[in-house]
């Protein structure tokens, strides 16, 4: 690929994520030498002003191994341009198509990081500019859609267009390490796999904590709320991850049809089960951190009284041979005591003790797959105390992969858009798989616009609402940071 175009170029996602991304690339010898990138919004500024801010982009938020040299940042500013852009103006693609460098030759790859209403009038138009030939790639950045319905309608409207195998469906919880991690814990070791049913797994918890507020995205993130902005895709994808049948290969059609049939089979609540399995909260003031911060209705861009939720809990549940029965407990939220994002896999317990009943309270053995702040396999086992008599207490196996390996960390965004550069559709989410998400996210969003008692409020810098624990103490388990061993 020889040119990247962003759209959504000045927005704060280019700015935090994807900018670092790219430059890290650069840094890193992974661009073509004849690479151009252009930055495409509705502002209108020069292509001076446009570097100035991917300077700052690159000085604010680049890892410090992603920053470079004085020199390295130059030559890099030097391949960039920036174009302004509205959907509905023809003459501003035409200008577009003047600043890539070799329009025709299907060797550019276009990143729409904008709100999903302008997917189709973006690519309609870069469509009736010849832009988009048949090797032409476009990534889409989530949300693709607000329910299942609008998720169908763009896909199919886009079909006009593209192939699906040009489009690329981002979902940056795809591209951290651990996630490819998971894969290869799965499939290129033999001993979980005989464990991996509901024979031996007495829930499966999968958390993604965060301790940020809305930032300044308190106007989109209010009308998403967290069930769309994390559960429909993060927590969905990890979940089909951990719960697939085996491939038949690596291809990523193969991996793409066992996560499908995941979702798919997630059972889709009536109403009465979205009211016992879904805890939805919203956080008040507290502290983070011991910092003070405002609650969410005081947020910036953020109505007085919104009933949005800031935190999910579900109890969902897998209809298959390998999984029915087995609780999935997925759990998300801003302004939380921690900034976390776990997958545990906890085994039933023992069917007897032959120490007794005092060693019995003990927590059954657990796998704790970390994907940050760490990132880390522990394998929690029991075993002895040193010393006198037979005291048991947990122990555990910790794979390390920050101290066991010294390979440069790859962020999940440049693993991603270098994979769509050199077209591999792996880590992307196909239209399938997004449809079976919405498919069974639409049930829950549905029930909570009428159950309007529902939403819990939490202290900022808790752990989100009582009711989440109750969830899971309802079947006999309990959120990793709430186990207290005795
Ligand atoms: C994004 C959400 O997709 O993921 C944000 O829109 C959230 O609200 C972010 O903060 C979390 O990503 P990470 O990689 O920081 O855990």
């Amino acid at each position: 690929m020889t040119t990247f175009v962003l759209f959504g170029g000045t927005g704060d996602l280019a700015k935090r994520k994807i900018i670092p991304a790219l430059y890290s690339a650069f840094l890193n010898g992974r661009l073509d030498s004849n690479f151009t990138f252009v930055g495409a919004a509705r502002e209108a500024i020069s292509d001076d002003e446009f570097r100035e801010r991917v300077a700052a982009s690159i000085s604010s938020h680049a890892k410090p191994d992603g920053v470079g040299t004085p020199e390295q940042l130059k030559s890099f500013l030097a391949k960039t341009l920036y174009s302004k852009i509205d959907a509905r103006v023809d003459a501003d693609f035409a200008a577009l198509k003047n600043k890539i460098a070799s329009p025709d030759s299907n060797a550019t790859l276009f990143y729409l990081a904008t709100g999903p209403d302008i997917f189709v009038p973006i690519v309609q138009q870069l469509s009736s500019h010849d832009l988009v030939g048949s090797q032409a790639r476009v990534v889409l950045e989530k949300p693709l859609g607000r329910d299942a319905q609008s998720a169908r309608d763009i896909n199919q409207a886009l079909r006009t267009y593209l192939k699906e195998n040009q489009i690329y469906r981002i979902d940056h919880y795809l591209g951290k390490e651990m996630v490819q991690n998971l894969l290869a814990l799965r499939f290129a070791n033999s001993f979980l796999e005989p464990l991996w049913n509901r024979k031996w797994i007495h829930d499966v918890q999968i958390s993604i904590a965060e301790q940020v507020g809305v930032e300044a995205r308190g106007e989109f993130y209010d009308h998403t709320g967290a069930l769309r902005d994390m559960v429909q895709n993060h927590l969905l994808q990890l979940l089909s991850i951990v719960a697939m049948e085996p491939p038949v290969n690596a291809a990523p059609d193969s991996i793409r049809d066992e996560k499908v049939k995941v979702l798919r089979a997630l059972h889709k609540f009536t109403p009465d089960e979205v009211i016992k399995r879904t805890v939805r909260g919203q956080y008040r003031a507290g502290a983070v951190n011991g910092q003070p911060v405002v609650g969410y209705q005081n947020e910036t861009g953020v109505p007085a009284h919104t009933r949005t939720e800031t935190f999910v809990a579900i109890r969902a549940e897998i209809d298959s041979w390998r999984w029915a029965g087995v609780p999935f407990y997925l759990r998300t939220g801003k302004r939380m005591a921690s900034r976390s994002a776990e997958i545990t896999i906890n085994f039933k317990p023992i069917p007897y003790s032959i120490f007794g009943t005092s060693q019995t309270n003990l927590r059954s053995n657990r796998l704790v797959i970390s994907l940050q702040p760490e990132e880390s396999v522990q394998l929690f086992l029991k075993a002895k105390e040193p010393g006198e008599g037979i005291r048991l207490s947990d122990v555990a196996l910790n794979l390390d992969f920050a101290e066991a390996s010294t390979s440069r960390r790859v962020e999940a965004y440049e693993r991603l858009l270098l994979d769509a550069m050199h077209g591999d559709l792996t880590l992307f989410v196909r239209d399938d798989e997004l449809g079976a998400a919405w498919d069974w996210v639409d049930p829950i969003m549905s029930t909570w616009q009428t159950d309007t008692e529902g939403l819990k409020s939490y202290i900022a810098g808790s752990w989100g609402p009582a009711a989440s624990s109750y969830l899971l103490a309802q079947h006999g388990s309990t959120w990793g940071e709430e186990f207290v061993e005795d």
